[in-house]
């Protein structure tokens, strides 16, 4: 028997980001998953999003996790992992319209985020979303001491970990002409960030 990775955290945060994502990729067809991890956010959504395609992704060395939870779920509308380190990735063959993250931005150094930023940007169609899940500052601000506490752990474990400022995430989006669209405070103070790829005409329109 295959014994599956389990995260509980990722167990915690499934339902309360299903709740958003629902609303966020309620005409979605297609979405790249970067960063899957476990695969377990990717079998959740996929189960209760039945009108798109999950496609997940992580370094090739999570896969075995991955595979373990989508071969117990066995559902149609999601196909194996692609292999995509952002620092590396040759860009898949096929657009999305729409793209997900979870936790992934404060593990990543930041010049990997700028690298996943750019990917999104090239993947996403015209008008598609990427959703971002995680821990962020926002004005240069933690929102709790127990995320300054947590971001003092991740430098001590790697200083090029860390939580992520808003603000420059918002600059990676621009440069990549996606405008930030919403931001949803979450449980266990998190957010869940919504940017918007702009099509052509408004980029023109705001130029
Ligand atoms: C904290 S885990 C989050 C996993 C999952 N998204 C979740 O919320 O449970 C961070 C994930 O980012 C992935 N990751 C780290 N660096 C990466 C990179 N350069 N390219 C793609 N994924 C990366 C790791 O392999 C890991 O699966």
């Amino acid at each position: 028997m295959i014994v599956k990775p389990f995260a509980p955290a990722t167990e915690r945060n499934s339902q309360p980001i299903l709740d958003v994502i629902k609303y966020e990729l309620q005409d979605t067809k297609s979405v790249l998953e970067i960063g899957s991890g476990t695969g377990q956010h990717a079998i959740f959504f996929a189960a209760e999003l039945e009108h798109l395609t999950w496609q997940t992704s992580d370094l090739e060395e999570n896969h075995n996790d991955i595979h373990a939870w989508l071969a117990d779920a066995a559902l149609s509308n999601l196909p194996k992992p692609l292999s995509i380190d952002v620092l590396t990735a040759e860009l898949p063959a096929k657009s999305y319209d729409a793209v997900f993250s979870a936790n992934t931005a404060h593990i990543m150094s930041f010049a990997a985020v700028q690298k996943m930023f750019s990917l999104v940007a090239s993947v996403l169609d015209e008008d598609g979303v990427f959703c971002l899940y995680g821990p962020f500052r926002e004005n240069g601000e933690f929102n709790t001491a127990s995320n300054a506490e947590f971001h003092r752990m991740l430098q001590r474990r790697d200083p090029v970990m860390g939580i992520r400022h808003l603000e420059d995430l918002d600059q990676c989006a621009a440069s990549g002409d996606m405008q930030r669209l919403r931001l949803y405070a979450m449980p266990a103070n998190n957010f869940l960030v919504v940017w918007k790829k702009m099509a052509s005409e408004d980029i023109h329109d705001n130029a």
